[in-house]
């Protein structure tokens, strides 16, 4: 990701309706016993900070550069950031008892397998949160939205809409069997938090 994408995007989180989204996401997670976060994908941080604000010693990881630099210059100096990728957090057998992965299923190319990764990193008893767009978001609900005036940060919105309706991640790799992920419905169903518990010991 280049310095302009990481510019990007932090001026796509500053916009009111997606940190809207991601605070109700972490106020689903709400208060765990052990107070250690793992972001994975964090790009400029968003959640990071907002998990920290919630009193949680979070590492916000990412592949990019730039997006370190850029979560690091917006940071308050509550949370750490480091590059790295997902494999070499999995190599590295690094744990967490939150750990969250915000628009990332969507830029990779195997979902299923990231999700495994995820899950891998996340402590006994602890949790796993995805967010992704859902199913719901495409251009119709997405202008419908923009038109009605419910949404708040409309020119971030349009981009948002621009870039990501039509890339979303399906849904059924969260609904499997065994183990399915509670589903929070975001941004009026455009957008959604999956939540996995981790109940046993590994
Ligand atoms: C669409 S951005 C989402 C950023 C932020 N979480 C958000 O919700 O706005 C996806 C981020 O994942 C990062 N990323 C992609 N593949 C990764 C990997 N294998 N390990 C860690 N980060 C990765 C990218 O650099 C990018 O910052």
């Amino acid at each position: 990701m280049s310095a302009f994408g990481a510019w990007l995007l932090s001026w796509a989180q500053s916009a009111e309706f997606y940190t809207e989204f991601h605070e109700r996401a972490v106020e689903a997670v709400g208060q765990q016993e052990t107070r250690d976060w793992l972001d994975v994908g964090c790009g400029p941080g968003l959640l990071s900070r907002l998990a920290a604000r919630r009193g949680y010693a979070v590492t916000g990881v990412d592949i990019s550069r730039h997006m370190i630099d850029a979560a690091r210059s917006l940071s308050a100096g509550n949370e750490t950031y480091i590059v790295r990728g997902l494999d070499g957090l999995v190599a590295e057998g690094a744990k967490a008892s939150v750990v969250s992965a915000s628009s990332l299923l969507v830029v990779i190319p195997n979902p299923e397998l990231v999700l495994g990764q995820l899950e891998r990193l996340v402590r006994p008893g602890g949790l796993l949160l995805v967010i992704e767009a859902g199913n719901g978001f495409n251009w119709r609900t997405g202008v419908r939205a923009l038109f009605d005036g419910r949404i708040r940060g409309r020119l971030q919105f349009l981009v948002w809409l621009f870039v990501r309706s039509g890339r979303t991640v399906d849904e059924s790799l969260f609904r499997r069997e065994k183990r399915p992920f509670r589903k929070i419905e975001l941004l009026e169903g455009m957008a959604a938090a999956w939540i996995l518990k981790s109940a046993d010991a590994r």
